[in-house]
């Protein structure tokens, strides 16, 4: 298939591209650069600086380049930041897919895959998290998600011809197992490249938010997929689009872990005793949040075969130690 990615340059779109590729699919990468990095994108995808709101622009490359797929990846994605500057995350998440999905309208394609998450969920009641449980985001980013949710499910209703499948990211981690690309973000918020950063001495001790959960060593518990098996589901999630199918899909590997086991995988993982300090619990962060993977697992047959938290971060590690600098 002929797909654009949007967000080629970022930590996911990067690994997908190269993933198509590999796959045999022509890509058309195209990223603003205002956070990914050009030299995260694959040499075999032709690429594009290109920003979602020009309508025009995409729509004409779209149709140029006669695509058959868009991976939406393109957002803002600190929900930290979200909460001080909500109309940055509205207007690029939730306005910037308004503008792709005209373009996208325009040129006549067919499929779009696009990144959701976890996030839509907001502090679930149970765990694991299943797709129908309430879409009830707390923070902006969340939000800023579950309104492009909400607009494809229309226009997938409103058009016979469009389809699409939402993909609820858990929490994303790893880097390709190659070692040819790994995860840069500015600043870095996520936890596992704060700790392997600290292992580094490329900051300060790592904060752990919060010891008093109500979660057996008390910090909050996650479910890390790595990015490799993610990518591997948006290329069957997209094989597998029909028209008209308005689809969503949690993607996790069905287990967690704790912040303080993923501490211990980082300092197992490079043999550096990570210095850390403890915090206080960071506002809106759930106690615990991992996915019931079960739909994606029998609808498109896809497994994650990165189950092993060590063997996760080891990946990380070793892009990280190979680019103390990250892309710069
Ligand atoms: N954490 C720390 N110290 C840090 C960073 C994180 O203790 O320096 C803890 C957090 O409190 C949390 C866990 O580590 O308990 C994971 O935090 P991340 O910031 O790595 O990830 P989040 O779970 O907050 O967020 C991720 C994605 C979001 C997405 C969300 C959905 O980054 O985009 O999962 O659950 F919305």
């Amino acid at each position: 298939m002929n797909v654009l990615v949007t967000g080629a340059a970022g930590y996911v779109g990067s690994h997908a591209v190269k993933q198509l590729l590999e796959a045999g699919h022509s890509v058309v990468a195209v990223d603003n650069l205002s956070h990914g990095y050009r030299r995260a994108v694959h040499p075999g995808a032709t690429f594009h600086k290109l920003d979602l709101a020009d309508t025009d622009q995409m729509a004409a490359l779209l149709h140029r380049r006669a695509i058959d797929c868009v991976m939406h990846f393109a957002a803002l994605i600190v929900v930290g930041d979200s909460v001080h500057e909500p109309l940055a995350y509205y207007r690029n998440n939730t306005g910037g897919t308004l503008s792709l999905l005209e373009a996208i309208e325009r040129a006549g394609v067919a499929r779009l895959v696009f990144s959701s998450t976890a996030a839509v969920y907001g502090q679930p009641e149970q765990v694991p998290v299943v797709e129908t449980a309430p879409s009830r985001p707390v923070n902006p980013y969340g939000w800023s998600k579950h309104f492009v949710e909400q607009v494809l499910r229309d226009q997938a209703a409103a058009n016979a011809e469009f389809s699409f499948v939402a993909l609820r990211y858990f929490n994303v981690a790893g880097a390709a197992a190659d070692g040819s690309l790994g995860e840069a973000h500015q600043p870095e918020t996520h936890l596992i490249p704060v700790l392997l950063l600290a292992a580094l001495g490329r900051r300060g001790p790592a904060t752990i938010f919060g010891t008093d959960y109500p979660t057996p060593d008390g910090t909050c518990i996650r479910d890390y997929i790595h990015v490799e098996d993610l990518c591997a589901a948006h290329l069957s999630a997209m094989d597998a689009l029909c028209p008209g199918d308005a689809k969503f899909y949690n993607l996790g590997i069905g287990r967690g872990y704790s912040v303080r086991e993923v501490l211990e995988a980082a300092r197992g993982v490079t043999g550096v005793d990570v210095p850390v300090e403890y915090g206080p619990r960071r506002p809106g962060d759930p106690a615990v949040l991992f996915a019931d993977p079960a739909k994606i697992r029998r609808e498109l047959g896809w497994e994650a075969r990165w189950t092993d938290l060590t063997a996760i971060v080891a990946t990380a590690w070793r892009w990280l130690k190979n680019h103390p600098r990250g892309y710069a």
